[in-house]
């Protein structure tokens, strides 16, 4: 067993893509400073092409260092928001490597976290149960964690079956407008009434706010952006109208 756990790599694909187009284009850029003759032209040309290897470059370091560091303080941040009390029954959705299934694990007593994820290996790297398994071992909360395997537009719970619902980074791998509005139709059915959530997203997350104000969901806050991953993310908060 590994001795430190492993929260996995965001946008593998995407990274290893952005990365060699860098690399490539940086040296191209060299060769070309080195051994074109030096006229306008020649300057002309090496400039747009460390500005190509610039513009692939600094967002692939930005997704690494994102999962790397940065994302965790995120993490901290939204469950300095939740204050959870220790007895909730929690749900992580889109969980992946455990990063809030297992921090919701940690601040938990007597409750318990569940985390729901497709296991897309796009979205984060060497994804899948057993390895969200291995990190919730290492990190001693095997005990309070349960995993399911499934959708977040079709989830196998109950109506009411949470007291807390999050989720990190996760919905925006949804790309269609209905389809993201189904996990988000979802995440409030399956809330109890006055339970609350915590989403951290990219993209489309502002979107979410509005969707939770006009389906039932009161106290809605946005907070950020934190540019975690370079880009915007947002943190929504909410709490289920009381029956
Ligand atoms: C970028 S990863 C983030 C994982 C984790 N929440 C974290 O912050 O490290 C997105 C996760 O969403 C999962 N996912 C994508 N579409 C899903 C769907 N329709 N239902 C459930 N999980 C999904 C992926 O498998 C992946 O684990």
């Amino acid at each position: 067993m590994r001795e430190k756990p492993n929260y996995g790599l965001d946008a593998p694909a995407t990274i290893k893509k952005w990365g060699a187009i860098g690399i490539v284009s940086l040296m191209i850029a060299l060769a070309a400073s080195i051994y074109l003759p030096s006229n306008w032209w020649a300057y002309i040309v090496t400039t747009f092409i460390y500005c190509v290897a610039f513009f692939f470059l600094v967002p692939t370091a930005t997704l690494t260092m994102g999962s790397l560091w940065f994302k965790f303080r995120d993490r901290d941040w939204l469950f300095e928001q939740l204050a959870l009390t220790g007895n909730e029954v929690v749900l992580d959705v889109g969980c992946g490597h455990g990063l809030l299934l297992i921090g919701a694990a940690k601040r938990l007593t007597a409750g318990k976290a569940h985390g729901i994820d497709l296991w897309v290996q796009e979205d984060q790297a060497s994804n899948s149960r057993d390895a969200t398994l291995e990190n919730a071992k290492i990190e001693g909360v095997e005990g309070k964690i349960e995993i399911h395997s499934g959708d977040m537009r079709k989830m196998p719970f109950a109506s009411g079956s949470f007291d807390t619902i999050t989720s990190s980074w996760a919905i925006h791998n949804i790309h269609n407008k209905a389809e993201r509005e189904k996990a988000l139709q979802e995440i409030i059915r399956v809330l109890k009434s006055g339970g609350r959530l915590a989403i951290l997203d990219i993209g489309h997350a502002p979107s979410y706010a509005e969707f939770f104000k006009t389906n039932g969901i009161t106290d809605v806050q946005l907070l950020g952006p934190h540019y975690t991953f370079g880009n915007k993310t947002y943190l929504t908060l909410g709490k289920k109208q009381s029956a």
